[in-house]
């Protein structure tokens, strides 16, 4: 694969601790921790549906994508500031930098807010604040990706992607999220074009919860640059071996597919089915807050249960978040070099005998 079969087993939890990551696939409203939602709900006086961070933590037992939602849309319910915005995003990339995650692409979903009566400017600058921050004290490089909600109409998204213009250089692309089943990415053809017209980046959520047939309409009507999830495109071969031919990222998020019942635990998880048939593949938190664990948890979780994951493929998830990502080919050629160090220097030192 890439010569780092050689790094034994037992350097593997702290390569992935320290070696360098892109987290591709963090819905940003998705890692409001309990503790920050009371602390905003006091702020703004909101009033909670639970007495205590316990109990709110104690309702996090999910059955499927829609129990989940549920839940993550009542605690999106406390933001109503700017501030707020930025303190949630700040939150989150404190812990990104602890995990080594040098570039963050951040899902938002604007109308989630909108819907409460929130500006969809307060909801852009206090997130974008915080990308600026994290860029200039932690050294973190990160982007906005813009999410329509499925579950809503297309002419809510296409109000939605226009009331969002006038911070167009605030977002480098769009995204499909929320209730899959029932709500195919070719409900979204329009607004996908028109964001293509823009010049943004393009993905979408498919094959998480829906059919691999979602997964080929995000292809051929929305065009997608990468599939969020994707892992059911394993039940249709010739699909898998169109992915793989296009090099399409996956964005993959292993404690998700646990907690959302997607798969019953990890030893389960199709990850390395997915690199061993060549797809680009990443790991990534989805909802790090909820599902139990931040970027190098799922890494270091998922690496430990299955023993088909090795140092190879350690290396081949973390070079496909560079790979994946939407930056510069120069920036990308960077972090790979680094992350070559990385995995070189544990290949070199010896053995101990
Ligand atoms: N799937 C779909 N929509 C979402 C998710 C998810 O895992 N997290 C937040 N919105
Ligand atoms: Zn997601």
């Amino acid at each position: 694969m890439n010569g780092f079969d050689t790094i034994p087993r037992d350097k593997l939890p702290e390569l992935l601790r320290t070696a360098p990551k892109a987290e591709l696939h963090i819905h940003i409203e998705g890692s409001l921790e309990p503790e920050l939602i009371f602390k905003l709900a006091q702020r703004n006086g909101v009033a909670l549906a639970y007495p205590t961070v316990e109990a709110l933590r104690a309702a996090y037992a999910f059955t499927d994508l829609q129990s989940f939602l549920d839940i993550y849309y009542a605690g999106a319910s406390v933001l109503l500031k700017e501030q707020d915005f930025f303190d949630m995003a700040w939150a989150y990339f404190e812990r990104a930098a602890a995990d080594n995650v040098v570039h963050a692409e951040l899902f938002f979903d604007p109308q989630t807010h909108t819907a409460r009566g929130v500006d969809i400017g307060t909801v852009i600058r206090g997130l974008h604040h915080a990308c600026q921050r994290a860029q200039a004290e932690l050294g973190i490089s990160a982007a906005l990706i813009l999410c329509f909600l499925r579950h809503l109409s297309e002419d809510d998204a296409l109000a939605t992607l226009d009331a969002a213009l006038p911070y167009r250089q605030h977002f480098v692309g769009v995204g499909l999220d929320s209730s899959e089943r029932g709500h195919p990415p070719e409900k979204f053809a329009r607004v996908f074009a028109k964001a293509r017209e823009l010049g943004l980046h393009l993905v979408a959520h498919a094959g998480e919860e829906g059919p691999p047939a979602y997964i080929e309409s995000a292809l051929d009507v929305l065009k997608v640059e990468r599939i969020d999830h994707g892992v059911r495109c394993l039940e249709d071969p010739a699909l898998v071996q169109r992915l793989a031919a296009l090099r399409m990222p996956l964005t993959v998020c292993p404690l998700s597919n646990v907690k959302l019942c997607v798969f019953k635990d990890l030893s389960q998880h199709t990850l390395p089915a997915l690199l061993e048939a060549g797809l680009c593949a990443t790991v990534n938190s989805d909802d790090p807050a909820y599902f139990g664990g931040y970027l190098n948890q799922n890494l270091l979780e998922t690496f430990a249960a299955l023993p088909q994951l090795g140092a190879a493929q350690a290396y081949q998830v973390l070079r496909n978040s560079f790979e994946a990502s939407f930056v510069s080919a120069d920036q990308r050629a960077h972090w790979i070099a680094q992350l070559d160090a990385a995995f070189g220097a544990a290949a070199a030192t010896p053995v101990p005998r």
